[in-house]
């Protein structure tokens, strides 16, 4: 059998990061691509990690490009392509300039990979899936938009931490859009089954909640730019469920076809992911509050994707 072939589309600091994760885990060959301008980037980037592999003894591939050709029939497409933040930016100030890059990479994608299944990062993410799913056309379980594992990892560290607890132990749920005001649902949060509420009071919880949606922007005002160890181990966590075909039950950007009340559009929600991809949206009862919350977070993701229909 052949190995399965994984296309990261953007070579940059996340990009490199996904190739260290998918080469040292083996989960396949790697195809580290990027535009004309940072080709020779990208070559240098990947040789230096099959170098690396020689130590750790992963026999992957890692390929740098800026050729379609590289790319196509990937298994899997994790695409970062597009600016990161810098300080004093929201994800949502990215639109203008993220947009036509996504599209750019939405047509190759068509073209070249028909049979991938693709997790976006590219910010702002609710939109930037929204589109890159439009413009490719691909079946809505095979496009799924990364940041609900990323901002339930953030959660989960924040709440381990005050708790004194393993992080193994942290069992977190975030919905909504990858935005400040994604939605923590406290009711599904538990250290191994137990509450957390049993373990942190009422004020480090509601100090944890507001950290957890700015728990981007801390990032990019410490470094100057995002994160991108935590982005690329989620997206990697989506990947494997998905060439594992491991049924896990994640948070990711999905569309929603009546799901929790809304359609048209992809938001953070509960999925399985398995062999078939997206192959469930897990629906969990919600408090009035955690509605109200959601609610408003549909709204901050409808506007952003707004500015896309109106381009279009
Ligand atoms: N096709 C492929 N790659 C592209 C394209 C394109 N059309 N346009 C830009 N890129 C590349 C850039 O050349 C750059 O190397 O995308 C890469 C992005 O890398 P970084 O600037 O290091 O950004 P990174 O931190 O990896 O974040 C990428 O993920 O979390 C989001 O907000 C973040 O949108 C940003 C994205």
């Amino acid at each position: 059998m052949k190995r399965k072939k994984i296309g990261l589309i953007g070579a940059g600091n996340i990009g490199g990061e996904l190739a260290n994760l998918a080469m040292t885990k083996q989960l396949g060959d790697v195809v580290l691509f990027d535009i004309k301008a940072k080709e020779e980037f990208a070559k240098g980037k990947a040789l230096d990690l099959e170098q690396a592999s020689t130590l750790s003894g992963s026999d992957a591939r890692v390929i740098g490009t800026s050729s379609w050709e590289d790319v196509a029939g990937a298994d899997v497409l994790i695409v970062t392509a597009g600016v990161p933040r810098k300080p004093g930016q929201s994800r949502d100030d990215l639109v203008g300039i993220n947009l036509p890059i996504i599209r750019d990479v939405a047509e190759n994608a068509k073209k070249y990979c028909p049979n991938a299944f693709s997790i976006i990062i590219s910010n702002p993410l609710d939109a930037m899936v929204y589109e890159y799913h439009r413009v490719t056309g691909f079946p809505k379980s095979m496009v799924a938009g990364m940041a609900g594992v990323l901002d339930s990892a953030r959660f989960s560290l924040f709440l381990a931490r005050a708790a004194d607890a393993s992080v193994k132990d942290l069992r977190t749920m975030v919905l909504g859009g990858h935005g400040d005001d994604m939605v923590p649902v406290l009711s599904a949060c538990t250290i191994n089954g137990v509450p957390v509420s049993q373990f942190v009071d009422a004020e480090t919880l509601d100090a944890i909640v507001k950290r957890t949606r700015t728990g981007g922007g801390e990032i990019v005002k410490l470094m100057g730019t995002s994160a991108y160890y935590a982005p690329a181990a989620s997206a990697i966590a989506m990947a494997e469920a998905y060439l594992n075909d491991e049924k896990r039950l994640l948070p990711s950007a999905a569309y929603l076809d009546g799901q929790y009340g809304y359609s048209g559009f992809f938001m953070g929600v509960p999925t399985v992911i398995g062999g078939g991809g997206v192959e469930k949206i897990v629906e969990v009862s919600l408090t009035a509050d955690e509605k109200a919350m959601l609610q408003k977070s549909v709204e901050s993701v409808q506007s952003v994707v707004d500015v896309v229909k109106k381009s279009i």
